[in-house]
């Protein structure tokens, strides 16, 4: 794995453009935790802001709140078995990181951590808003440092052709994921 470079936060929207599955990391008072997502998407460009659904059930929801930080990590293929074991049991009977073989790194800005190996991540600080949160479980985060994975970022687009094992998770339900598919450009349709 390479060393993250940094993204202009300008441009992290398109880390998150096309849907990609997260793992959630979140810390408070000597405790770190993990749980994957696939609620989450860009909200806004300037400031950064990210859209995540947190179910109120979650440990990472505690954490969440009384810190006021949580990191988005894009996993990877290589690491679907350990993204679903992330969602599939909770910090508040196991640590997470061990029971999913995931590696925390310590936070470029925030206390949260990042997870090693994944092809991206956005450090967020929360934007309070109460009643979306309550009646929603819908946190906004606003986007305070983002890095990316050279070998399948390049000149702020995601590139994955002849990387297969770090194309990016899409969850569908059940066990089943998608990794993104090929890519392919097209102009704008023109009826002349
Ligand atoms: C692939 C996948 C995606 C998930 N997406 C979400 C999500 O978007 N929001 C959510 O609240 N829970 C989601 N979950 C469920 C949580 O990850 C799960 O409840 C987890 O055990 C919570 O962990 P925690 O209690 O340690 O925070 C997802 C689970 C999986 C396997």
């Amino acid at each position: 794995m390479r060393d993250l470079v940094a993204v202009d936060l300008a441009k992290c929207y398109r880390l998150l453009n096309h849907g990609p599955t997260v793992l959630v990391s979140s810390a408070h008072a000597g405790q770190q935790n993990v749980m994957a997502a696939a609620w989450a998407m860009p909200l806004d460009f300037d400031p950064p802001k990210v859209l995540v659904v947190i179910d109120k059930a979650t440990h990472t929801r505690q954490l969440m709140e009384a810190s006021g930080e949580f990191v988005l990590n894009l996993p990877c293929q290589a690491q679907a078995a350990q993204v679903l074991q992330a969602g599939s049991c909770s910090g508040k009977e196991v640590d997470k990181f061990q029971a999913s073989g995931l590696q925390a790194l310590p936070g470029d800005k925030v206390a949260a951590p990042h997870v090693a190996g994944c092809i991206a991540y956005l450090e967020c600080r929360i934007i309070s808003e109460p009643h979306n949160q309550q009646q929603y479980d819908l946190f906004i985060g606003q986007v305070v440092a983002a890095r990316a994975d050279p070998d399948v970022w390049h000149d702020g687009h995601w590139q994955f052709e002849g990387h297969d094992e770090k194309r990016s998770l899409h969850y569908i339900a059940g066990g089943n994921f998608f990794s993104i598919g090929q890519q392919f450009s097209v102009a704008p349709y023109s009826a002349s």
